[in-house]
């Protein structure tokens, strides 16, 4: 049996989902993969906010340094959110050892670059699949596929809320306002929404994505990020009248000849034959085109406590074979 030692920064949405889906696969890690996933300690804001029953309270803490630099935790997994004490203890726990496991697009795309050099120095890995569309295995795909056939454009609808939103447009009539106050009242948007829509979220994801994929910096070419606020009901008429649908779209296509990436963010009418017609509500999907393989959709959740939490273990395993712990995989 082999053991894996986790430090878990941040018990709230995705902390508490992680906990629940551990326990859920324990005994089938163990029994199928010979593997134990043992979380060692837990870093929160404030000891007193109540917690999940599966929250074990002894090992809360509230100092993310004394978790990052315990001796016994292999792996530590960032689901804190926010830039500041993320980038802090994210290179605090590479520098002393452990390699990193995070959901967090904000700190992927703002210091994904350090991040990932900082790793490179200690020897440390670092997996951020659940920082893109959560659940979707995006980053996995992008990374053990397209070896062969090169891509050539990403489109997707990355951000839940907004899909949400237009989506309760485009079937029910309301008012971006009033589809917004119905996203917040069911957890689907947060108290201050602009991240999501504005299309910052959406262009954080493309950015983690264009990274994964090894584009510079310099060849990416875009203009403004937008988002959906202007959309109008007289808009979503407009569309409805020609079968079309108006959705939040992140696009990014390679110009062969230069060399460089075009990206979009903002909203776009879409026709009934568009892969991207049919994803509704908060789902998330996207379309990787590869100039042999075609267009290759993949659509699920793209957010939510278990989907996150089950790409954050997916990454756990994948660091743990290439601390070459003996998997049965
Ligand atoms: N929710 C989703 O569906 C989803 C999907 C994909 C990715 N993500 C990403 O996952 C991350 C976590 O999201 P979430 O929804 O789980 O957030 P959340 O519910 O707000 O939980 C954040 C947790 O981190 C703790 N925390 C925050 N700042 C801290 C600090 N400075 N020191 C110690 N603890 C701190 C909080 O402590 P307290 O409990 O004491 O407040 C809380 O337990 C974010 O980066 C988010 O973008 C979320």
């Amino acid at each position: 049996m082999d053991n894996i030692n986790i430090g878990l920064l941040g018990c709230g949405v995705v902390g508490t989902g992680i906990l629940r889906v551990l326990a859920d696969k324990r005994d089938t890690l163990r029994k199928e993969r010979g593997l134990s996933i043992d979380v060692r300690g837990i870093v929160v804001r404030d000891l007193d906010q109540p917690r999940d029953n599966i929250v074990d309270t002894a090992k809360l803490h509230t100092d993310w340094i004394q978790v990052c630099a315990d001796d016994d935790i292999d792996v530590v997994i960032e689901v804190m959110g926010g830039t500041d004490s993320a980038r802090d203890a994210v290179l605090y726990a590479l520098r002393h050892g452990k390699s990193v496991v995070t959901a967090n697009k904000e700190l992927m795309a703002k210091y994904g670059e350090e991040i990932r050099r900082v790793a490179r120095e200690y020897g440390q890995f670092v997996r951020f699949e659940a920082s893109v569309l959560a659940g979707i295995p995006v980053v996995h795909t992008l990374e053990t596929y397209f070896h062969i056939s090169q891509i050539v454009r990403l489109r997707g609808i990355m951000n839940g809320t907004s899909n949400y939103i237009l989506t309760r447009m485009h079937q029910e009539g309301l008012a971006f306002a009033d589809a917004l106050r119905a996203a917040q009242a069911l957890g689907y948007a947060e108290a201050n929404p602009d991240m999501d829509v504005d299309g910052i979220d959406a262009w954080c994801k493309l950015q983690i994505l264009l990274d994964c994929i090894g584009v510079p910096q310099d060849a990416r070419v875009g203009t403004e990020i937008g988002g959906i606020r202007s959309i109008s009901q007289a808009d979503i008429r407009t569309a409805q009248t020609q079968n079309c649908k108006i959705k939040h779209i992140v696009s990014a296509e390679w110009d062969v000849a230069s060399g460089l990436v075009n990206w979009h963010v903002g909203p776009e009418t879409l026709t009934l034959d568009d892969p991207l017609y049919a994803i509704d509500d908060v789902q998330n999907a996207i379309c990787i085109d590869g100039d042999a393989s075609g267009t290759i959709t993949l659509s699920g959740p793209g957010a939510g406590a278990l989907p996150t939490a089950s790409a954050v273990l997916e990454d756990v395993l994948k660091i743990a074979q290439k601390l070459q712990v003996s998997l049965s995989v």
